[in-house]
C-alpha cells in the first residue's frame, strides 16, 4: 500500500507516468482547505464529521505532492479568525493535529517528509503542540516534502508582529530604518525559511484569501475550485498542478 501511494520521484511506474511532467512542477504549493462543514452538512452530518474526513485529504494530497515532487506544501489548518467558533468546534479542530499524526507520522517518517508549522503556538493546547513539536523533532533532518501546517495563522498580526519587530531593534539602536527593505521584513515572517508558494489552491468555491499569506502570496498563481475540502483528490491536485504548468508567469514583467 504504502509503495502505491508514496511511489518514489525518480520510479517510472506506469501511474506516475500519468503525472505531470518534471518540468516546471510549483516548489511551493499552499492550500486552503475549506468547505468541511459544508462537505458535512450536505450529507446530514454534524461539522466535524467534515473535518475529520478533511483529515484523509490531508494524507491524500501530501502523498499526491510528494510523489509530482512538489517540494514544499503549506496548509491553512486553522485561522487566528477561527477561534470565533463554537468552542466545540474549536475543540474538535485542535484534536485533529494529534490524531493525524498518531495515524501518519510513522509513514511520513518513511517517506521523508519534514514536517514544520506556522503560526502563534501560545494559545494552542498543550496536546496540540506536542503532537507537532513531536513530528517536527522526529523528521527535522528528513529531506523530502517539507509538510508546514499553518495553524493558529494569521497574516495581518503577522505582518503587524514583524513591523513591531523591526521597530523596536530601530529605536535600539540595532537597525538601520534604510536597510529595511522586502528582504529584510519577509525574514521576520513565520515563513522565513520558505520560498513564497508559486500556486495557490483554495477548495469550496470561495474566491478569497481570509488573512492567508498576503504578502507571500503577492505573485502566487490562484487555483480555485467549488470541491469542498474533504472530496478533494489527488486527480484535482494535478489537475491545479498542469494548470499551474500552462500560466505565463510575468512578475510584472514581460515574457
Ligand atoms: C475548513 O472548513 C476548515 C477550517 C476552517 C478549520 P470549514 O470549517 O471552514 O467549512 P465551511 O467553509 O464552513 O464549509
Ligand atoms: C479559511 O477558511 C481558514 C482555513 C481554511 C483554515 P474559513 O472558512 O475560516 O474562511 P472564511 O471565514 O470563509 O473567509
Ligand atoms: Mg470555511
Amino acid at each position: 500500500m504504502i509503495d502505491r501511494f508514496w511511489s518514489r520521484r525518480g520510479k517510472t511506474s506506469p501511474q506516475e507516468a500519468d503525472l505531470p511532467a518534471g518540468e516546471n512542477v510549483p516548489q511551493h504549493v499552499a492550500i486552503i482547505m475549506d468547505g468541511n462543514g459544508r462537505w458535512a452538512q450536505n450529507r446530514g452530518l454534524p461539522r466535524f464529521a467534515g473535518h475529520h474526513s478533511g483529515m484523509k485529504a490531508v494524507k491524500k494530497v501530501t502523498m499526491a505532492a510528494d510523489r509530482a515532487g512538489v517540494k514544499y506544501l503549506t496548509l491553512y489548518a486553522f485561522s487566528t479568525e477561527n477561534w470565533k467558533r463554537p468552542k466545540s468546534e474549536v475543540d474538535f479542530l485542535m484534536r485533529l493535529p494529534q490524531e493525524f499524526l498518531a495515524l501518519e507520522l510513522e509513514e511520513l517518517i518513511e517517506n521523508n517528509v519534514q514536517v514544520r508549522m506556522m503560526g502563534y503556538q501560545e494559545n494552542l493546547p498543550s496536546y496540540t503542540l506536542e503532537a507537532l513539536e513531536e513530528a517536527i523533532e522526529k523528521t527535522k533532518d528528513n529531506t523530502g516534502l517539507v509538510l508546514n501546517f499553518a495553524l493558529n495563522y494569521g497574516s495581518r498580526a503577522e505582518m503587524v508582529d514583524a513591523v513591531r519587530a523591526i521597530a523596536t531593534d530601530a529605536v535600539a539602536g540595532q537597525l538601520n530604518p534604510d536597510d529595511i527593505d522586502e528582504r529584510l521584513f519577509a525574514g521576520r515572517l513565520f515563513s522565513s525559511e520558505l520560498p513564497d508558494p508559486d500556486l495557490l489552491i483554495r477548495t469550496s468555491g470561495e474566491l478569497r484569501l481570509s488573512n492567508f499569506m498576503l504578502w507571500q502570496l503577492a505573485y502566487s498563481e490562484l487555483w480555485f475550485t467549488d470541491v469542498y475540502w474533504p472530496a478533494f483528490t489527488e486527480e484535482l491536485f494535478q489537475e491545479a498542478i498542469t494548470e499551474y504548468q500552462r500560466r505565463a508567469r510575468r512578475f510584472g514583467g514581460l515574457t
